[in-house]
């Protein structure tokens, strides 16, 4: 899978049909020689015979092309790698010391030429994926330094007919929108100065030469794993040379690498693809799930949450009747939400005060768990721990475990402030409370929340990194001890959804948005580089509580099946109609969602037009589910037909709910019709099996 030779100074890192050719130079500069098709090791030596960039007078013809671009000599261009020395020295003189090997893993070992500084570089390869997964390793022996930047990996494009990047903004309540558009020259900044992953950003990016589509066309796609801020620079230079080099970290934070310290970066995964944005959407998808997700192998349960039926007047007498209702209804984990502990009958006072509110729970957690159980559901519930009140036991008693700084005020936002996790009695605290909260309860399922960006960072810019070393170190210690509890990562919303967090969580609330229409967007935003199953999404009451949308009951379902299927509504004020129909819808979930959650996903059309839908395909191509979606009907426009992906064309299809017998090869090239209902607000969906023989 990586094949060195070393008369040439090359490395060859092969997955199943791309490769990452790596080239130093003469001066010891690490080249990426190409990032694309796979290559045979005689090809990919022909490279060397390429004509490499002219020399310029004014600067390195090495600018953009460098894989481990560190700031120096003659390069003007966007630097992944920057450091002050202790005697204000800011280039780097980087010589290649050596390199260490497995089949999946290679090690580029660099030193300067002067300082007592070592960087190296980590790729890593899986033999059943395309991804290359890169970090950076820095240890200094020398004087304390200072680093500026620590890009966990620059990946260079080869030279295209144009540049147009795709990622996706939003806001609360409207994450993952997703934009395209042609890469300025400059640099491009996607970034999260927030100390959370955010909402207005997420860390990827893909890039084609403008004339990619869904279909059709190569895409250079990178994802960084890390939960804090970051910061992924596209560069576009004026030779039309582009890279994408992302890290943790934001400006102008810097860090201080001590005598005999060392900095270990996040990963970034790059990834090559052909056959347009799905295939590169599909291509993620199935390595998160084969790599990236801890149970990725599971079904993830139907799903009820009680924010949006109780708020904060929680009760054990009101969760028991949602959750009678839930169960009746065909759910499979009852989330307790917001509400159960300390004094928080509302959000001023309590986050910190992990114990149940002796007035809504006098025995505890135990009857409503022993309830929940009863009905046949797991039992999952809300925390969010890494918030306080400042009205709370905790904060009366620990002042000074927040981030702060003197002489500043501690600006509040939702009434609270964030525990510095950087402290090691803070980090203690935190999964003590944790593990004992799992070890009193018999608890399934958390919802890990976190409502607030960092404001008034400590003294210690560390913090910025060691807030999230310490949030996946409680994780990952709670899940080793807790093995069948299962977590989802919420950050109001969507703020906290990346590559790092989902190797420790099992899914993510996707948005407080819970609009159906509005909701399509974001889903095919969260879809270009997440999976279907761990994308939380929840069947909420009409008119929508925040946009007083209303929006009919199927089409509420059909939109929130297109991912891990969740109930949040008011079911108690639901009429039986209602909870009979939902039983139903759950039922017909139920049929599907192992194509939802485990098959490969085709956005049919996308959700701008009258008409969108989204096709779930088994890995084996043996059935397939389509969720349809009219949102409105203009007069004197028929629905086209749907055409299906992925199908053998041979192959006879039988529509589960119909009967009714579907041609791959019609379907592939008239489409399916998906008989809407007329009017607005139109959804449906269909089950189809491939005929035997
Ligand atoms: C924000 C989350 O996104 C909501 O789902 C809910 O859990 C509230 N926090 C509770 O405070």
């Amino acid at each position: 899978m990586i094949v060195h030779d070393p008369d040439r100074r090359l490395w060859i890192l092969s997955g199943p049909s791309s490769c990452y050719v790596l080239h130093l130079d003469e001066a010891d500069r690490l080249r990426t020689l190409h990032w694309g098709p796979r290559l045979s090791h005689e090809q990919a030596l022909s490279l060397l015979r390429l004509p490499q960039p002219e020399h310029r007078s004014m600067e390195d013809p090495a600018d953009g092309v460098l894989d481990l671009a560190s700031a120096g000599g003659l390069r003007y261009g966007q630097a992944g790698l920057q450091v002050r020395f202790a005697d204000g020295t800011r280039d780097l003189d980087l010589g290649y010391s050596g390199e260490r090997r497995t089949d999946r893993e290679l090690v580029l070992e660099f030193a300067d030429r002067h300082y007592p500084l070592t960087a190296e570089c980590h790729y890593r390869i899986y033999g059943d994926s395309d991804v290359v997964e890169r970090h950076l390793v820095l240890r200094n022996a020398g004087e304390p330094l200072t680093v500026a930047r620590a890009d966990s990996a620059t990946w260079v494009l080869p030279r295209l007919s144009g540049y147009r990047l795709s990622c996706v903004r939003g806001q609360w309540m409207a994450e993952t929108r997703l934009h395209r558009g042609e890469l300025p020259y400059g640099e491009t900044t996607l970034t999260s100065r927030r100390g959370v992953t955010s909402h207005q950003a997420n860390p990827w990016a893909m890039v084609d030469d403008g004339t990619a589509s869904e279909e059709h066309g190569a895409v250079y796609s990178c994802a960084l794993a890390w939960s804090g801020s970051w910061r992924l620079t596209a560069q576009r230079l004026p030779t039309e040379r582009v890279t994408l080099s992302a890290g943790a970290g934001h400006d102008p934070v810097t860090w201080e690498l001590g005598a005999g310290e060392e900095l270990v970066t996040p990963a970034c995964a790059g990834l090559y693809t052909e056959g347009g944005f799905g295939s590169a959407s599909r291509a993620w998808h199935d390595h998160q799930l084969r790599h990236v997700l801890p149970h990725a192998g599971e079904t993830r349960p139907v799903l009820y949450n009680s924010w949006e039926a109780t708020g904060f007047d929680v009760s054990l007498e009101s969760q028991v009747k949602l959750a009678e209702k839930a169960a009746q209804m065909g759910v499979e984990l009852f989330v307790m939400d917001d509400g159960w502990f300390g004094a928080r009958t509302h959000d001023a006072a309590g986050l910190g005060d992990w114990h149940p509110n002796p007035h809504r729970f006098p025995h505890g957690l135990g009857p409503l768990i022993n309830r929940v159980h009863e009905l046949g559901m797991r039992f999952g519930l809300w925390v969010e721990p890494e918030m306080v009140n400042p009205d709370s036991d905790l904060y009366r008693a620990h002042p000074d475990w927040v981030i702060h700084r003197p002489h500043r005020a501690r600006t509040e936002h939702r009434n609270q402030l964030v525990l510095d996790l950087s402290r090691p009695q803070v980090a203690d605290w935190l999964h003590r409370t944790l593990d004992e909260l799992l070890a009193k309860n018999d608890i399934d399922f958390l919802k890990w929340d976190m409502n607030r960006p960092f404001t008034e960072a400590g003294p210690d810019e560390r913090l910025w990194l060691d807030h999230v070393r310490t949030l996946y170190d409680v994780l990952d210690r709670l899940r080793a001890a807790h093995p069948h509890v299962r977590i989802e990562s919420c950050s109001s919303g969507g703020g906290r959804v990346d590559l790092g967090i989902l190797r420790r969580t099992d899914q993510v609330w996707t948005s407080d948005n819970t609009d159906a229409l509005d909701r399509l967007e974001i889903q095919h935003g969260f879809s270009q580089l997440y999976p279907a199953r761990v994308m939380g999404a929840w069947v909420t009451d009409s008119p929508n509580p925040y946009t007083r949308r209303q929006v009919p009951f199927d089409f509420r379902f059909h939109v929130a099946m297109a991912g891990a299927l969740a109930i949040g509504g008011a079911l108690t004020e639901w009429s039986q109609a209602d909870l009979d129909r939902a039983a139903e819808l759950v039922a017909a979930y139920k049929r599907i969602r192992h194509l939802v959650q485990h098959g490969r996903q085709y956005r049919l059309l996308p959700p701008d037009g009258e008409l969108s839908a989204v096709e779930y395909l088994a890995p084996d191509g043996g059935q397939l589910a389509v969720l349809a979606f009219r949102r409105a009907r203009r007069f004197g426009h028929a629905d086209p037909g749907i055409r299906l992906r992925g199908l053998d064309a041979q192959a006879r299809y039988r529509d589960q709910t119909t009967g009714q017998i579907h041609h791959g090869a019609v379907l592939l090239t008239h489409g399916l019709f998906a008989d809407l209902a007329p009017g607005d607000y139109a959804s449906a969906l269909i089950h189809l099996i491939r005929e035997k023989g």
